[in-house]
């Protein structure tokens, strides 16, 4: 099971339906569900009543303070309203030159890399996308050693929330190694890189990134959030943007390096769309090929292949009883890969998601970015993101899967891939002859 969750739970999936229970580790109850009308009342129509998991609240918590990612009720809903504003259509209009100018920075890292022979696309695709949510964070001034700094400590601070969730009874251990505070002190010293961006823009004239929408949010009595709470959220958006898009984006390019009529096709939409102009958030809606194309990539490897919930009270649907404390796992993979729902289901078809094609679609078998009240803040904002940091690959590069790989998803909190994706980068355009 822990090795491979995946072909476990969809096996399970095959033999037992839609929905059926597991004792996880032999003793906790679980419900996993790809079951649409039970994921619509988990997420949406009752989702007060499942909190996340506790790897997310107590663990991540403990690490990330409260903020979106670990706070629930009246404290979540708050902070959610005010941190949408910095996701609307205004921001991510205005947020698109930052994105962009970060992009043209680190393709020249990228190049470099490129041109040096095969590379691993998942660690470089981190490392540009991370570079963007941080900038849009933070500002286009954000500094490359502290974007470095505040990136290593996320990974390694997540890295090690798994192993405290996968290997629970190392924790004592944790404690009296002091592997529990050589973490927490990397924390601190992330946060204070970071506090010193934030005390510097109270005095400093505003900007048009997520820190500005942070800092001019008011609560209904009028206050602001503390340097502290905006810290915490920041940290959040970063965990949470941090991984996904490139993720997405690594299984994308991997898809597309067979397809190469497909290829071609999203790479003349955005010829005609753009000419050689950069992507903002008002084009986006014009990419529709390409759009069909990232949704196919998410359906086949979506970032969260599973969402996890509590139960707070007992709860039915239908005939299914949910009892008090038991855990509900969405099963997202299952769901995007379930037979009764998609024709053909393992084959790369962008075609399932023209127009026409997403009105027959069942609600709630399609969800990359969760659904209901708590799905992802950051949907539109990842979807810009992407289409940026491809239309900028297209125009600049052909690329091939280099030979004799294996390509393994490996589903931990994130379905990542097992042994990275190598590619190799030729440009679209050779160089001018060089006359001597
Ligand atoms: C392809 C990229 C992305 C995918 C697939 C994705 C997916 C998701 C999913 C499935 C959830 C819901 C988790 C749950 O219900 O437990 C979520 C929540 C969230 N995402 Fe994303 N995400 C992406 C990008 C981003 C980005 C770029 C940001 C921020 C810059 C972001 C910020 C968040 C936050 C803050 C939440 C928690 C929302 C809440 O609880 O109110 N995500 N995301």
């Amino acid at each position: 099971m822990f090795r491979n969750p995946v072909q476990i739970l969809s096996s399970y999936n095959e033999i037992f339906g839609d929905t059926f229970r597991l004792y996880l580790g032999g003793l906790k109850e679980a419900i996993v569900t790809i079951d649409p009308s039970v994921i619509q009342h988990v997420l949406k129509t009752n989702s007060e009543n499942y909190q996340k998991s506790e790897i997310q609240v107590k663990r991540m918590g403990h690490f990330l303070g409260k903020g979106l990612l670990t706070t629930h009720g009246e404290a979540w809903r708050t902070q959610r309203r005010l941190i949408q504003k910095g996701f609307d259509r205004t921001q991510l209009d205005a947020l698109s030159s930052i994105m962009q100018d970060s992009l043209a920075e680190s393709l020249r890292d990228f190049d470099r890399q490129a041109h040096s022979g095969p590379v691993d696309i998942y660690p470089q695709l981190m490392k540009i996308t991370f570079a963007m949510v941080a900038r849009s964070l933070f500002g286009a001034r954000l500094k490359d050693e502290d974007i470095d700094r505040v990136s290593h400590t996320i990974c390694t601070v997540q890295e090690f929330i798994v192993r405290q969730t996968l290997q629970p009874y190392l924790n004592p251990w944790f404690a009296v190694s002091g592997e529990l505070r050589r973490h927490e002190d990397m924390r601190t010293r992330a946060d204070a890189v970071l506090l010193q961006y934030i005390r510097k823009r109270r005095i400093e004239p505003p900007g048009h990134d997520l820190l500005q929408t942070l800092m001019d949010a008011r609560y209904s009595d009028g206050e602001g959030m503390s340097d502290e709470l905006i810290l915490s959220e920041s940290m959040q958006l970063l965990v949470a943007g941090h991984e996904t898009s490139s993720n997405a984006l690594s299984w994308l390019l991997y898809l597309l390096s067979s397809r190469s009529d497909c290829l071609e096709r999203v790479r003349q939409e955005f010829d005609s769309v753009l000419g050689e102009a950069p992507l903002s958030y008002a084009d986006v809606p014009k990419f529709e090929f390409a759009t069909q194309v990232i949704q196919e990539g998410l359906r086949l490897y979506p970032p969260f292949w599973m969402i996890d919930r509590m139960a707070v009270a007992d709860d039915r649907v239908g005939d299914l009883a949910i009892p008090r404390g038991s855990t509900v796992i969405v099963y997202v993979y299952g769901a995007h890969h379930a037979p009764r729902y998609w024709q053909n289901p393992e084959n790369f078809d962008p075609e399932r998601f023209t127009k026409a094609n997403e009105k027959l679609r069942t609600p709630f078998t399609f969800l990359p970015f969760g659904g209901g009240p708590r799905g992802c803040i950051g949907g539109n904002y990842a979807m810009l993101q992407i289409l940026m940091i491809l239309c900028d690959l297209l125009r600049k590069y052909d690329f091939q899967l280099a030979p004799g790989q294996m390509i393994e998803a490996r589903p931990m909190v994130i379905l990542r891939p097992k042994h990275g994706i190598r590619m190799t980068f030729t440009n679209t355009i050779a160089p001018a002859p060089c006359i001597a």
